[in-house]
């Protein structure tokens, strides 16, 4: 089992695969709530079944080439949330990344990390030009970590989905390749 240290607290970022069916559901079912607020993730993961079937699809987009996903385990061995190429499509040059943590694990900078490594490796190692964010405008949690991570605001699609009896605006966020490789210089 491969691993990436996301720093001092002990985190790792791994994949994450169908054999952690069980675990991933528990994980989601601590977080059902605080996850559901703005996206589906956790709608699609009812049980083991599910979860299992949910882990899949991304397996089956890693053999495609078209997405990715990627669980962050904290020091304790704990499971508490993720990062993922909802869409990658290298021949275009372009990819979508997303994001999700319990709430227990919100406030240490986990997904920002995370991010910053699946960037790096989509810009770097894939040849990615365009990173999309793309996030209800109400999200403001995930509006922080797209203004956290340098990214630009192109537009908002406006009432684009319903969502707890309510239509969201959503608002997409990007960077572009030689964006990114100054923000991470700078960084440096
Ligand atoms: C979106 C979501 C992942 C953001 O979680 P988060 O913990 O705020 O994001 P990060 O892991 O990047 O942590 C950033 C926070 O940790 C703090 N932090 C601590 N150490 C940090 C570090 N080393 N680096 C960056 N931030 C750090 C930041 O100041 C920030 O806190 P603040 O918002 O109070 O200023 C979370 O709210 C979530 O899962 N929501 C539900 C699912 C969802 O909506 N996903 C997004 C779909 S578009």
């Amino acid at each position: 089992m491969f691993a990436i240290s996301l720093g001092d607290d002990g985190a790792e970022l791994r994949p994450l695969e169908p054999y952690h069916a069980e675990e991933y559901l528990a994980h989601i079912d601590r977080g059902r709530e605080y996850i559901g607020r703005f996206i589906g993730l956790a709608d699609v993961c009812t049980d083991l079944d599910s979860a299992r079937a949910f882990l899949r699809s991304y397996a089956e987009k890693a053999a495609d080439d078209s997405g990715r996903l990627y669980g962050i385990w904290t020091a304790d061995g704990t499971l508490v949330g993720g990062v993922l190429f909802r869409t990658f499509d290298a021949a275009a040059g372009t990819c979508e990344v997303g994001c999700w943590l319990e709430e227990a694990a919100v406030g240490r900078g986990l997904v920002t990390r995370a991010i910053r490594v699946i960037v790096d490796w989509a810009v770097e190692e894939r040849g990615i030009h365009r990173v999309e964010w793309i996030a209800a405008a109400g999200n403001a949690a995930s509006i922080k970590v797209a203004q956290r991570l340098g990214l630009v605001r192109d537009g908002v699609q406006r009432e684009k989905y319903a969502r707890g009896g309510v239509r969201h605006d959503v608002e997409i966020w990007s960077v572009l390749a030689p964006e990114w490789r100054e923000l991470r210089a700078g960084a440096r």
